[in-house]
């Protein structure tokens, strides 16, 4: 089918597909077909696949029956009963043939060889939560890109684009809910996005003294700072003020960010929070976030897992001495172990512990690693062994945060590229 002739072909006519259960037809196992799938997918669409090759990522999604495969070329009958069919193969005359057979059937066809042979385009996509916003770039793919990205930054941002109710004083949902949010190890880029978007909009945000401040910096000026204060060794707010706060402002129907270094669930009373909140009734979610335990040794060159190396790695915590009543850690067992050892808040007890560990067979000339304030602009990181890290924490005078890592894998990658 020809488009009406014209100095200006006439625009496309927007519209959001509901796909939920109905057949979508894609041709080609390619690259193309790699890259459409997965939204497909995402909408709830019914997708066949026709081809007599698939990538493997494409086999993947085979394999876990998330999609119906006919291994072979096309065939017109395979549109029947479909609502939509893309096009994702090089050969010029086997689209058109699938184009043809989709104009007889009454089908929008989506071309990936020829734009101004299809009867439907696919918009460049940025995705917010609920909001998703498609951009056609009037037949140039590039352009399209271009507006998406700046939409993208954009809504990546705090702002009235995002949050124009919050912006006038109502909140976007009358409800009030809590987000635990994961706020990474220190950059402020090593939140996730959706931890970003949930802290955007936020109307109160009750953070932990560890989360990187660059991102309680960039927030509006309307929005409720509540500092939780517990950082290590220093005063702390009672874990049920915190709970309690978190209950109060959702229940006076407010937007709260619970902000938490690391992943809420690491040393993170992250637990404890949305059991409170659960039984409050307060409708509460959970984002995870980059733990310091795996990113804060590995900015340091320190993978916590490494081929050949160490096949385990054991996260501890160290706030307790080996020998206190109410230590759950059996350091002893720990001893036992060839992999990695990342211990979380020991410095403190850094040289009971090593001296357990030793004591309990772990030999004291296995490489140690302590990294203080990792992925921030302060991180130091100081090598030693175990034998020796607790006096050479002290003489360096390295202080908390700081993670303590114990395992063949301290050298292995230095020692690599030294070698
Ligand atoms: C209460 S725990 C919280 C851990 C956090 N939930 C996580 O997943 O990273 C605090 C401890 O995490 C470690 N830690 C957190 N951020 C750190 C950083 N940037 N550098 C070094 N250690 C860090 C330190 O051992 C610190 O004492």
């Amino acid at each position: 089918m020809t488009e009406p002739a014209g100095p200006t072909p006439p625009s496309p006519y927007p519209l959001g597909l509901r796909l939920g259960g109905r057949r979508v037809v894609v041709v080609g196992g390619g690259a193309v077909a790699t890259r459409r799938v997965p939204a497909l997918l995402d909408a709830g669409a019914d997708v066949l696949l026709v081809s007599p090759e698939l990538t493997p990522a494409l086999r993947a999604h085979v394999d876990a029956g998330r999609l119906h495969w006919e291994p072979r070329r096309f065939a017109p009958g395979d549109l029947d009963g479909a609502w939509l069919v893309q096009v994702a193969v090089d050969d010029r005359a086997a689209a058109a043939a699938v184009s043809a057979a989709a104009a007889e059937r009454r089908i929008f066809c989506v071309r990936a060889d020829d734009r101004t042979a299809a009867s439907a385009w696919t918009p460049a996509v940025t995705r917010h939560g609920p909001v998703t916003v498609a951009v056609l770039g009037g037949g140039d793919p590039r352009r399209a890109m271009a507006t998406r990205d700046a939409i993208r930054a954009l809504l990546g941002r705090k702002g009235p684009l995002l949050t124009p109710a919050v912006e006038e004083g109502a909140p976007l949902n009358t409800g009030g809910r809590v987000a635990l949010v994961g706020a990474g190890p220190g950059d402020p880029e090593l939140i996730t996005v959706k931890g970003w978007r949930l802290l955007t909009e936020a109307e109160v945000v009750v953070a932990d003294r560890l989360v990187p401040g660059l991102l309680l910096d960039e927030l509006r000026p309307d929005v409720e700072l509540v500092d939780a204060s517990k950082i290590p060794y220093g005063p702390s707010r009672a874990q049920e003020e915190i709970n309690r706060i978190l209950v109060d402002r959702a229940r006076a129907g407010k937007v709260v960010v619970r902000l938490k270094g690391g992943d809420p669930y690491v040393f993170g009373r992250g637990g404890e929070e949305l059991l409170a909140c659960a039984e409050a009734g307060v409708p509460v979610t959970v984002v995870p976030g980059v733990t310091s335990a795996i990113a804060v040794p590995e900015v340091a060159g320190v993978p916590v897992t490494h081929r050949g190396v160490a096949h385990e790695f054991t996260v501890v915590s160290g706030h307790l001495a080996p020998d206190a009543p109410a230590s759950l850690v059996r350091w002893e067992a720990l001893a036992g172990l060839r992999g990695t050892l990342v211990i979380l808040m020991g410095l403190k007890n850094l040289a009971a512990i090593s001296a357990t560990l030793i004591a309990n067979g772990r030999p004291a000339d296995t490489p140690a690693a302590v990294i203080q304030e990792g992925t921030t602009a302060a991180q130091r990181t100081l090598r030693s062994t175990l034998g020796t890290v607790a006096a050479d924490v002290e003489a360096a005078a390295l202080r908390p945060p700081a993670i303590v890592v114990v395992g063949d894998v301290v050298h292995t990658l230095t020692s690599t590229i030294l070698a």
